[in-house]
């Protein structure tokens, strides 16, 4: 039996909404996108991912092929599961022509209002009536992109972390609108792509980021206020808390433009100064000191990701 094949059959044994969620459409295929598509691609799904950048959409199935050889070395898959994975995945540079026979859409395309928006118009305008729309932001409200449609009901947050296809999590999240059925569609299709939903609410942050941000902001503050140094900070935390990697090394490996905007979603949402982003975050993200995708940040990658060194500018903190 193909993986389509036990798939659908999956499918049809669960539930009826699950039944007709059949044809995924991916939309942005940047980091989370392709890694989106690997994983409902290696789950037998049929694939459509769209971007507005043809060289993101090579990329993007270039690095699909790469995640899937790293697996086979690994021993995790075959190299039948690959082939079926990329025969599973189309790629398309229009919309309207990637999502018109989607029962399931999941926008991974740049965390800005306007372009979540301007999308979801166009979604709930080109879409089956019946398809469910999911957008995978990281601070965006939900119950907002959901008020741009005339389905709010069927918008839902699928939160997918990075590395994707490694990453067990996805928080699933309830706009104000979204249905109780809608939300049991998404659990329950989370589970079948080998991953481990947990349903959550729609307020600022959501739950990840909302426990995430203000730990580095404060890891921030730490290192701002004197208190120790950058290798000091991850040290402690890396090896007192058991985390696999300290905060600062996770806020450059995030992204500190993506830290500091995540961190104004939570001061603006609740009004509380304690989410209130450190000044030095700030002056870095103003720098265009991002983290390893700008080559430095707390530590520099001039050397190579692997090579950690804490960047000239901040050894003289701590
Ligand atoms: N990177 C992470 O660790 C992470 C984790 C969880 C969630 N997210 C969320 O996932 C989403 C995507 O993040 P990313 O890190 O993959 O970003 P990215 O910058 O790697 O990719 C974004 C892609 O969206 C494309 N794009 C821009 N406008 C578009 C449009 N109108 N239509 C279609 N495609 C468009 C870009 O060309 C690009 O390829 C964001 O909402 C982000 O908050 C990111």
């Amino acid at each position: 039996m193909s993986l389509n094949e036990s798939n659908a059959q999956y499918i049809l044994s669960t539930s009826r909404i699950i039944s007709l969620l059949m044809n995924v459409a991916i939309v942005g295929s940047g980091a989370m996108g392709n890694g989106i598509a690997h994983v409902f691609g290696q789950h037998g799904f049929k694939v459509a991912i769209f971007d507005v950048s043809s060289d993101a959409l090579n990329k993007a199935m270039a690095t699909i092929s790469k995640n899937l050889d790293r697996q086979i070395s690994k021993g995790l898959i075959s190299e039948e599961v690959k082939t079926l994975t990329l025969s599973n995945i189309t790629i398309y540079t229009v919309l309207k022509d990637a999502v018109k026979k989607a029962d399931l859409v999941i926008e991974a395309a740049t965390e800005n209002e306007n372009i979540k928006f301007d999308l979801f118009r166009n979604l709930d305008e080109y879409c089956p009536k019946q398809a469910i729309l999911a957008s995978n932001t990281s601070s965006i409200s939900i119950t907002k992109i959901g008020a741009v449609t005339k389905r709010p009901g069927q918008v839902i947050g699928m939160h997918f972390m990075n590395p994707v296809p490694v990453m067990k999590l996805v928080e699933v999240i309830r706009g104000y609108a979204t249905t109780d059925e809608v939300t049991k569609s998404v659990m329950e299709l989370s589970v079948q792509l080998g991953k481990v939903p947990v349903e959550v609410n729609d307020y600022p942050g959501f739950v990840a980021n909302r426990i995430l941000m203000p730990m580095i902001n404060e890891a921030i503050y730490s290192l701002y206020e004197g208190v120790a140094g950058v290798e000091q900070i991850d040290t402690v935390m890396k090896l007192g808390m058991a985390h696999p990697m300290g905060p600062l090394q996770l806020a450059d490996f995030i992204g500190l433009d993506v830290c500091l905007s995540i961190l104004r979603v939570l001061h603006d949402g609740f009004g509380n100064p304690k989410y209130a982003p450190c000044p030095l975050l700030i002056n870095m993200v103003e720098a265009g000191n991002y983290g390893i995708k700008s080559g430095c940040g707390f530590y520099s990658y001039s050397e190579g990701i692997k090579e950690l060194n804490v960047s000239e500018r901040l050894k003289q903190h701590g």
